[in-house]
């Protein structure tokens, strides 16, 4: 019963910020719905993946995890728990199981790790206890790990309904890799691990006065960037995209206590961006949990823009990414 899979991290188009209240915490039910693109990083080596491979058997006496050639204890292997536990109990299985699993991108550093980890790991599970579920379920099961999770279940663009059960929590693809020209430089700021990783930032959501409306425009922005995502309009999508990433920081750093995931190179990119945008070449920014900056163009200028993004003083590197492809299961075993 061992089974590997391979999942790709997802950058937010419009994203979320905060879980419902009112649902078991456990649901990890987002406050609006999301949409996002799975992403293949282009260098050799750093194609923003996580494999993972997990093994369940009745020789083992304990669930371990070993992520990143370290073992995992505390909150994050409770998160594993709980998704192993949905897929145990739906397949009747009791075995204790060890995983692996390995990111070729750093990990909590605003390149949405969770989101790739999870859903490798879900895949990687149902796989493994023999269960036959469509992708859609194994949106919903990646979501008990992590909300952006629910997304990298699917490549190209992906739309989550926020929902308010586990049945209406889930993602779907609104169009696979090939359908939008988008490509996205990232321009990383730092690459260690951040100081409040999203798991713990999104409880202050609620302390921010800016929330509520934040909840209210991304509910409207998900749904006209889906259909400006299916209508390629990358300009439409850029300016919702931006403004969205907005909304969500001003929430971060209004909530109490206030979060403050940019720094000085984040700004000099963001205003380098404007800038750039007024001189004609047509590009955009997103920035998640974290300092490093998505920039987002049409394939005819990743290039161009990746040269000038470099130019900028603190960046320490540049990823430059395509949409992905779903996540799937791979016969390259990790142990
Ligand atoms: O799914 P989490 O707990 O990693 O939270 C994701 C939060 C953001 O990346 C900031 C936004 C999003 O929708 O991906």
């Amino acid at each position: 019963m061992k089974s590997s899979a391979i999942a790709h991290s997802n950058i937010a188009l419009i994203k979320y910020w905060g879980r419902s209240k009112d649902h078991d915490p456990n649901l990890n039910i987002p406050l609006n719905d999301t949409v996002s693109m799975t992403k293949y990083g282009l260098p050799d080596g750093i194609h923003l993946q996580t494999q993972t491979t997990i093994e369940f058997s009745s020789e083992y006496d304990k669930d371990m995890v070993i992520v990143e050639g370290q073992e995992v204890t505390g909150r994050h292997f409770e998160r594993i728990i709980r998704v192993i536990d949905h897929l145990r109990a739906m397949a009747t299985i009791d075995y204790k199981f060890k995983m692996m699993s390995q990111n070729d991108f750093p990990t909590q550093a605003g390149l949405a790790s969770s989101a790739s980890a999870f859903a490798a790991l879900t895949v990687a599970a149902a796989d493994a206890l023999g269960s036959k579920f469509s992708r859609k379920e194994l949106s919903k099961i990646a979501r008990l790990g992590s909300g952006s999770a629910a997304r990298s279940i699917y490549g190209g663009f992906v739309y989550c309904y926020a929902g308010n059960s586990h049945d209406t929590s889930f993602a779907e693809q609104i169009c696979s890799h090939d359908c939008f020209d988008i490509n996205t430089v990232i321009a990383i700021v730092d690459t260690g691990k951040k100081d409040i990783t999203s798991d713990e930032g999104h409880y202050l959501a609620h302390t921010s006065p800016f929330n509520k409306i934040r909840i209210h425009k991304s509910q409207q922005q998900a749904k006209e960037i889906r259909k400006l995502i299916l209508d390629n309009d990358f300009d439409k999508v850029g300016q919702i995209a931006e403004a969205n990433c907005l909304y969500m920081h001003t929430v971060m750093m209004t909530s109490q206590p206030s979060l403050f995931y940019w720094q000085p190179t984040t700004l000099s990119i963001i205003k380098a961006i404007q800038k750039l945008r007024r001189e004609g070449l047509p590009c955009y920014f997103t920035v998640d949990a974290g300092p490093n900056v998505h920039c987002l163009c049409q394939s005819n200028h990743m290039h161009e823009l990746q040269k000038l993004i470099k130019q900028i003083e603190g960046v320490k590197k540049t990823i430059l990414v395509k949409p992905a492809d779903d996540a799937y299961v791979t016969k390259e075993h990790l142990f």
